[in-house]
C-alpha cells in the first residue's frame, strides 16, 4: 500500500514533488490506514552513467533537502521519506533502455534500463536507502529476453544487495502479464515478497498541469477500470506474500466519479491488489479519501491469505457476484458488480458462496451497516459496486492428512477450489515450495517458519484439475493437514 508517482506526474518528477506526496500521505490519514511506500517511477534519472558505470542523478532534479548533504544524490529524498516514518521506492527496467514515455512528447532516453548492472543498481538502491523497486519491462521486451530468466537474475541480486546492505528491497515485477507472471513470478530466484503487474496501464498518465492535444482528451472510463481487473485475475497463483497487480490506482483522477472510486477501490480491495495510489495525494476529495481509508474495506484487502474472488454467478447479464474466502472459518467478501445502466436487485444465492446455509451475519462494507440476513435481496445502482462481508457455516472439507510426504493428486476437479494448508516450518527461514496442477499451472508457495508445536495456516485456491504439492527434500517442513473445501 502506498503512493506511485507515474499516473499523475509522469517524467516531470521530482524532490519537490515527492516531498509534497510524502507530506500529504503522512497526515491525510493514508499513513494511519496503513498505506507506507512513497514510490518514484520513471523519470528519476536521464540514462548517464559515470567512468565506473554508477548511475548518474541530475543535482537539479534532486537536490540537498537538508543542510549537509549533496545535491544529485538519491539518498536525500530516502530519508526524507523515512523522516516521515514511511517507505521509500524506485524504478529501473530490466533491459538495457527503459520506457521513457516522456508524457506524450519529448525525447526518448536510452540507457534507462539496468542490464548489464544488475548487481551494481540493486546495491546502489539498497545504498541509497530504498526499501522497493519496480522493475519495468520495456527495454526487456525490445530485446526479446525471457522474463522468469531476467526476473530471475534480478531477485539474486537483490538478495546480495540486502545481504550486504541488511535492508529488504522488495521487488515489484512489471511486465504486464506479457510472458504470463503468474506461472514463474511466485517465488522468483526463491524470493519471498513479490508482486508480479497483470496487465498494461490503465491509462496514460493524467498530469493536470500539461496541456496539449493528446493529454487534455484523456478521462478514464469504467471499462479501463475493468479490463485492468479482469487481466488480473490468477486466484491460482496468488497466495501470501505473492499478489498478482492490478495496476496503480487511477482512483479520484480525471473521470472518475464516487461509484466509479467505488468499484476502483471495491474490487482491488477484495483482489488484495497491490493498492499503489497513483493520484495526485493533495488533490483527493474527502469522499476518495474515505473509500481509500474505509476500515473494514481495507481489512478484506489485509485478510492474512490474500485471496483473490472468484466469479459465483452473473444473475443477469452485467451483474456480477465475486466472493473471496477469508481467513476467518466461513467468512466470505463479496462484491456485487453492476455494469449496467439501470439500478439491479439482487438476490444472492448464499450456497454459491461455498457456504452451508444462509448467512449468520451480513455487513455492509460502504455504510458500515450490518443488513438483515433474512433479506438476501440487495439493490446495487447503476454501474457501482456494493462490497460485503458475509459470515456463515463452512462446509465439511475434503481432509488430506499426510506428514513428511508429498502431497500428490489433490482433487478440485470442480473448479477453482478453496483449500487451506496447514504445516510446519522448524527450518527459522520462509521456505518456497512448488505447487504443480494437471491443468499446466505451476505455482508456489511461501511458507513463513512457524515456532515450537505451533502449526502455520496459508490459504489458496487450486486450479481446476488435481494438483501436486512437493516439498523436494525440505527436511524442516511438514504438511500437517490439508483441507479442500467443495465450492
Ligand atoms: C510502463 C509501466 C508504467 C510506468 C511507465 C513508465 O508503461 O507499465 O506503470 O512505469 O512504464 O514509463
Amino acid at each position: 500500500m502506498g503512493w506511485n508517482s507515474w499516473n499523475s506526474f509522469a517524467n516531470i518528477i521530482n524532490s519537490q514533488i515527492v516531498q509534497q506526496q510524502a507530506k500529504a500521505l503522512a497526515s491525510n490519514g493514508m499513513k494511519v490506514a496503513g498505506y507506507e511506500y512513497i514510490v518514484i517511477d520513471e523519470g528519476w534519472w536521464l540514462g548517464e552513467r559515470d567512468a565506473a558505470g554508477n548511475i548518474v542523478v541530475d543535482p537539479k532534479q534532486w537536490p540537498a533537502i537538508q543542510p549537509g548533504q549533496k545535491a544529485g544524490d538519491m539518498s536525500n529524498i530516502a530519508a526524507y521519506i523515512h523522516s516521515l516514518d514511511l517507505k521509500a521506492g524506485i524504478y529501473t527496467d530490466a533491459g538495457r533502455d527503459g520506457c521513457s514515455m516522456y508524457p506524450d512528447s519529448g525525447p526518448k532516453l536510452l540507457n534507462t534500463g539496468s542490464e548489464g548492472h544488475y548487481d551494481q543498481d540493486f546495491l546502489q538502491f539498497s545504498k541509497w536507502g530504498f526499501d522497493y523497486v519496480k522493475v519495468d519491462w520495456c527495454g526487456g521486451a525490445k530485446e526479446k529476453l525471457s522474463g522468469a530468466v531476467q526476473y530471475a537474475q534480478i531477485a539474486h541480486a537483490i538478495q546480495r544487495a540486502e545481504n550486504t546492505t541488511g535492508r529488504k528491497l522488495f521487488l515489484s515485477i512489471c511486465e504486464w502479464g506479457s510472458q504470463n507472471p503468474w506461472f514463474w513470478a511466485p517465488g522468483v530466484g526463491d524470493i519471498e515478497t513479490t508482486i508480479w503487474r497483470t496487465g498494461g496501464d490503465i491509462i496514460p498518465p493524467v498530469v493536470e498541469s500539461l496541456h496539449d492535444a493528446e493529454h487534455d482528451k484523456r478521462f478514464i472510463s469504467s471499462k479501463n477500470v475493468l479490463e485492468s481487473f479482469e487481466a488480473g485475475l490468477h486466484p491460482e497463483a496468488q497466495h501470501t506474500g505473492y499478489y498478482n497487480d492490478l495496476d496503480m490506482m487511477v482512483i479520484g483522477m480525471r473521470g472518475m466519479t464516487d461509484a466509479l472510486d467505488r468499484i476502483h477501490m471495491g474490487l482491488w480491495a477484495i483482489s488484495s491488489a497491490p493498492l499503489m495510489v497513483g493520484s495526485d495525494l493533495t488533490r483527493l476529495s474527502p469522499a476518495t479519501l474515505s473509500l481509500l481509508t474505509n476500515k473494514e474495506a481495507l481489512a478484506i484487502h489485509n485478510d492474512p491469505y490474500g485471496l483473490q474472488p472468484i466469479k459465483v454467478t452473473e444473475p443477469t447479464p452485467g451483474v456480477q457476484i465475486w466472493a473471496k474466502p477469508m481467513a476467518i472459518g466461513g467468512r466470505r467478501a463479496v462484491a456485487i458488480l453492476n455494469g449496467t445502466d439501470a439500478s439491479a436487485e439482487v438476490k444472492v444465492d448464499w450456497d454459491k458462496l461455498g457456504l452451508k446455509g444462509p448467512p449468520k451475519e451480513l455487513r455492509d462494507v460502504w455504510s458500515g451497516r450490518d443488513l438483515d440476513t433474512g433479506d438476501a435481496t440487495l439493490s446495487v445502482p447503476a454501474h457501482d459496486l456494493a462490497l460485503l462481508t458475509v459470515d456463515g457455516g463452512e462446509k465439511t472439507p475434503a481432509e488430506y492428512l499426510v506428514n513428511q510426504t508429498d502431497i500428490t493428486k489433490i482433487q478440485a476437479t470442480r473448479g477453482p477450489t478453496f483449500a487451506r494448508l496447514q504445516y510446519a516450518n522448524t527450518s527459522g527461514h520462509t521456505v518456497v515450495v512448488p505447487l504443480k496442477s494437471t491443468s499446466g499451472l505451476s505455482t508456489a508457495l511461501a511458507l513463513p517458519p512457524t515456532v515450537g508445536s505451533d502449526t502455520g495456516t496459508v490459504g489458496l485456491i487450486l486450479p481446476h484439475g488435481t494438483a501436486d504439492l512437493l516439498l523436494e527434500g525440505q527436511q524442516r517442513l511438514a504438511i500437517r493437514k490439508l483441507d479442500v473445501y467443495p465450492w
